[in-house]
């Protein structure tokens, strides 16, 4: 807070999201927005806001903000890349493990009390030895999910939107790595182009065994064409950070036991989140100080 108050007056807000017509009200006469990823940055925020400098998101995503309009009107716009790719990349191969190993399942059962003692074919997964994981957009978090993988024994296959070459990894039409793809990982952003990109028909291609594993944003897939292919063993289990709705989950999900379901929570470290606030504070004082931001959304 000190290096944000030496440059201005700082308002918090500490009661969980804003809504909309609070957002609206309090930007009135705000120079800096510091926002994150449920908040919605939209026209009547801009509107509102004459004599916004600079709208910081906390994210390195942004699909809640509309960058085109924000930049009709001179507003800067920054997010925090890179200190988040590690945290991120964990989530995505903690879910992996976890889908695979049946760790929420087995927890749950335990809880239950329905444990009935050490048996040989209980509660067996899936080894990721020599499977092939295929990740969907090679990104930052993509690559490192993609090396993490590696050491685990993965096979990596990748498609990504604009053609990109990484040695040892093969490349493919994003068909051909939703056919032969054992875990499918997805770390695209979300744009128009990119929404429900994994649908029911998506999901039909997959293998029987396949596991598919989200920490990018909810509604790169249709929610309920997953829900479909989980309850209907299209495809075997999922892992899930993020959601169409947040914080709403789709009820075909709740019910069932082959997916693992956690909180938008794949950059919640403490020294990660401390990296993120840390790039958004020094981005808002440079912009106040007249200089250059120093992760503008590109
Ligand atoms: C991000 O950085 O985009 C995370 O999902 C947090 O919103």
């Amino acid at each position: 807070m000190a290096p944000l108050e030496a440059v201005g007056d700082v308002e918090v807000y500490r009661d969980g999201v804003l809504t909309h017509e609070e957002l609206v009200r309090r930007v009135k006469g705000r120079q800096a927005l510091v926002v994150a990823a449920l908040d919605k940055i939209d026209k009547d925020v801009i509107d509102a806001g004459t004599d916004l400098k600079i709208v910081a998101n906390v994210a390195v995503g942004y699909n809640n903000l509309d960058v085109p309009y924000a930049r009709s009107k001179g507003i800067i716009l920054t997010n925090t890349p890179d200190v988040l790719t590690e945290a991120t990349a964990n989530m995505a191969i903690t879910l992996i493990l976890a889908v695979t190993r049946r760790i929420v399942e087995g927890d749950r059962l335990v809880r239950r009390g329905d444990w009935k003692g050490f048996s040989l074919d209980f509660m067996i997964g899936s080894d990721v030895r020599d499977r092939q994981l295929g990740v969907i957009g090679m990104g930052r978090i993509g690559q490192v999910v993609a090396a993490k993988a590696a050491q685990f024994g993965m096979k990596i296959a990748y498609h990504n939107p604009t053609p990109r070459e990484f040695p040892g990894y093969q490349s493919m039409s994003l068909d051909h790595l939703l056919a032969t793809s054992d875990v499918i990982s997805v770390h695209v952003p979300l744009t128009p182009k990119t929404r429900h990109l994994i649908d029911r028909t998506a999901f039909s291609r997959m293998k029987r065994s396949a596991y598919f594993i989200n920490t990018s944003r909810g509604a790169v897939i249709d929610e309920d064409g997953l829900a479909w292919a989980l309850r209907e063993g299209i495809i075997k289990g999922a892992g899930l950070d993020v959601y169409e709705d947040e914080p709403h989950v789709h009820p075909g999900l709740l019910a069932l036991e082959n997916v693992v379901l956690v909180p938008h929570m794949a950059s919640a470290t403490t020294e990660t989140r401390a990296a993120m606030y840390d790039l958004v504070v020094r981005n808002v004082v440079s912009v106040l100080s007249g200089k250059a931001p120093l992760t503008p959304i590109p």
